[in-house]
């Protein structure tokens, strides 16, 4: 059965002594997770192997994630950061098509299937991002755009290789807003998500999937999103970065 993930999306946050304290607190909780939770750490690349060694090699309930990766495997390319590299420090996940890097750095639809191909090639595990604009949501057409993002960059892997994917739905006027999607916007879009990836694969592949919720997940929101039958945990930013406040959206998981 899939899990149920409270994956922290920290950006461009956090000195190393920070960074530090946070993992240190949130690993002291880790008694109350059972083997159906997952909590995966994205951190910036400099804290990568600090943050892996912390939680150490086996630890059955964190796992750590890069924020983002270069699609090619080496070359000339300054200031990037291959897949290769990542694997060799023993990271499991890596953050693919965040709207940040859609808007801001112009990563489109074509180079984020080269991301998640190069990803799952080296054995990391995408935690896919999609949603959609504002715009896009007020004229109705938010299924739409979301099923053309994962046909872009997702539809073209196998079901073996789709079995490693996370999908994070994460409308993008939620997004460091503080305007949660509401629960049925949340639990409408996931249904929908998942109905796609049954109609392109299979029951056996959907029900593989985790697909998190994104967008202003708090400490006081996160339990009623993921009691949604179809939200399986979350993407969180600005809350990921307050231990008591995350700690809080990790004991939501259980449901
Ligand atoms: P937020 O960010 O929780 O601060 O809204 C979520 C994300 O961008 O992944």
């Amino acid at each position: 059965m899939r899990k149920f993930i409270a994956a922290a999306n920290w950006k461009m946050n956090c000195t190393k002594e920070q960074a530090k304290t946070l993992v240190e607190d949130l690993l002291a909780i880790s008694h109350t997770l059972d083997k159906r939770h997952l909590v995966v750490l994205g951190v910036p690349f400099p804290y990568l192997i600090m943050v892996k060694d912390l939680v150490g090699q086996n630890n059955e309930f964190f796992s750590v994630a890069a924020q983002n990766l270069h699609h090619k495997v080496s070359g000339a390319f300054t200031g990037e950061v291959s897949a290769p590299m990542l694997a060799s420090i023993g990271v499991e996940y890596v953050i693919i098509g965040h709207s940040e890097r859609r808007e801001q750095f112009g990563e489109d639809g074509a180079l984020l299937k080269q991301k998640v191909d190069i990803a799952l090639e080296y054995g990391l595990k995408p935690i896919f991002c999609c949603g959609e604009p504002l715009e896009v949501r007020e004229a109705g057409n938010e299924q739409e755009y979301v099923r053309r993002q994962l046909h872009e960059s997702l539809f073209h892997l196998t079901a073996e290789q789709m079995k490693h994917v996370v999908i994070a739905y994460e409308p993008i006027w939620a997004i460091g807003t503080g305007k949660t999607a509401t629960v049925q916007q949340a639990q409408d879009m996931h249904f929908h998500l998942r109905a796609m990836l049954i109609k392109q694969y299979d029951e056996n592949v959907a029900n593989t999937i985790s697909i998190l919720y994104g967008g202003s997940v708090k400490a006081d929101n996160a339990e009623s999103l993921f009691n949604c039958p179809s939200v399986d945990g979350g993407l969180v930013g600005g809350a990921s970065l307050i231990a008591a406040d995350f700690e809080k959206i990790i004991e939501g998981l259980k449901r």
